[in-house]
């Protein structure tokens, strides 16, 4: 049987299969099931700074008027409106006297007076490490991206400052060069980076002509974008790297690893195949390496990085070069017809 433990933000992990923020950590019994499935760490589902701003107010219609801020609060979160953060603070402290692995509890916010005086008060809950996840809904026209970069770099600065414990950045992939502002939160220090967080999108129902809020959760293959990441990052930031979005079984894990990521989360897989499939995951991590003889996940890990890889372009080609060079007969042919 293979080692299959590895260090993120300076914590010792069973496996590399962390459950990333959702509603199912706030449940013990939930918890519990993914501790025992053997997920190796849980991140606790996020305190919004909405809960903050509107603790005491008649939340209904003041959330409606936050739509745009929060995209990945409204109906995704439907019980979110009664939990105010003194509530969730509660419940986390609870989460984290219930399980024996690592808990991070998870911060969304926007302005950075908010931030601090949370942040300190999420490390007093006793949780093992602190993930921000920043992003940003343009609205206005004339805000610049360097100006939301900067807002962004200046809260997560002042929340380092502000907490000890290890701090990790869950960021969107809409940024016009992600490596950059990657780039400058390892200048901040920051302990690990997590690519990415998927934002929520409006749909329309075009029977009843208006906005739906379906439950929505990433498909199998959406894992590729932070693949391409972290094959670019590895061995180039000292920040740790977790993969996440559409990591569905362990094989993709395997990917993920061997292009260069520390750890995955996952979220989507717990949902679709229920959390006792974290355990079929680890299995086949197992497996695969057992076959290739590996013993320890450091003997895989970032092996086929852009850092590591003979192929200079297999990390940067973004459009469908080979194909537009060759035939597309040969393409078709691999298409069953209609
Ligand atoms: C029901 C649900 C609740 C979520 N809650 C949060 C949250 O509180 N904070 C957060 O940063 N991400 C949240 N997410 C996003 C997930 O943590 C994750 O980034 C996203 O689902 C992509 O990973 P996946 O493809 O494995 O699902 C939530 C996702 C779902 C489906």
């Amino acid at each position: 049987m293979a080692d299959l433990s590895t260090n993120y933000l300076g914590l010792k992990l069973k496996n590399p299969i962390i459950a990333g923020a959702s509603n199912l950590s706030a449940s013990i019994e939930k918890v519990k099931a993914m501790e025992k499935a053997g997920v190796a760490a849980i991140v606790y589902k996020s305190l919004f700074e909405e809960q903050i701003n509107l603790e005491s107010a008649e939340l209904d219609e003041e959330l409606e008027a936050y739509n745009e801020r929060h995209a990945e609060m409204i109906k995704i979160h439907p019980d979110i409106k009664h939990a105010g953060p003194k509530e969730h603070l509660m419940h986390l402290k609870k989460v984290k006297e219930n399980t024996t692995i690592p808990v991070i509890a998870s911060l969304n916010a926007i302005y950075e007076e908010t931030w601090i005086e949370y942040a300190k008060m999420i490390e007093e809950t006793g949780v093992d490490a602190l993930e921000i996840n920043l992003y940003h809904v343009p609205k206005k026209f004339e805000i610049t991206s360097k100006e939301a970069e900067e807002n962004q770099l200046k809260i997560v600065k002042s929340i380092k400052k502000a907490v000890k414990i290890p701090l990790s950045v869950k960021i969107s992939p809409f940024y016009s060069n992600p490596l950059n502002f990657i780039q400058q939160l390892d200048h901040l220090k920051v302990d690990g980076i997590i690519l990415f967080n998927r934002l929520f999108e409006p749909e329309i129902d075009i029977k009843e002509e208006k906005h739906i809020f379906p439950f929505n959760l990433s498909n199998k293959g959406d894992y590729r974008l932070a693949l391409r990441y972290a094959g670019l990052l590895h061995g180039q930031i000292n920040a740790d790297v977790a993969a996440a979005s559409g990591i569905f079984d362990g094989q993709e894990v395997v990917k993920l690893l061997l292009a260069g990521a520390d750890t995955v989360q996952v979220v989507s897989t717990l949902y679709k195949n229920k959390i006792e499939h974290a355990s079929q995951m680890i299995s086949q991590i197992n497996s695969w390496m057992d076959e290739k003889g590996y013993e320890k996940i450091d003997d895989f890990k970032g092996n086929l990085a852009r850092k590591n890889t003979k192929d200079p372009f297999v990390y940067l080609r973004a459009q469908y070069v080979d194909i537009l060079l060759n035939s597309s007969e040969k393409l078709l042919n691999n298409y069953p017809k209609p």
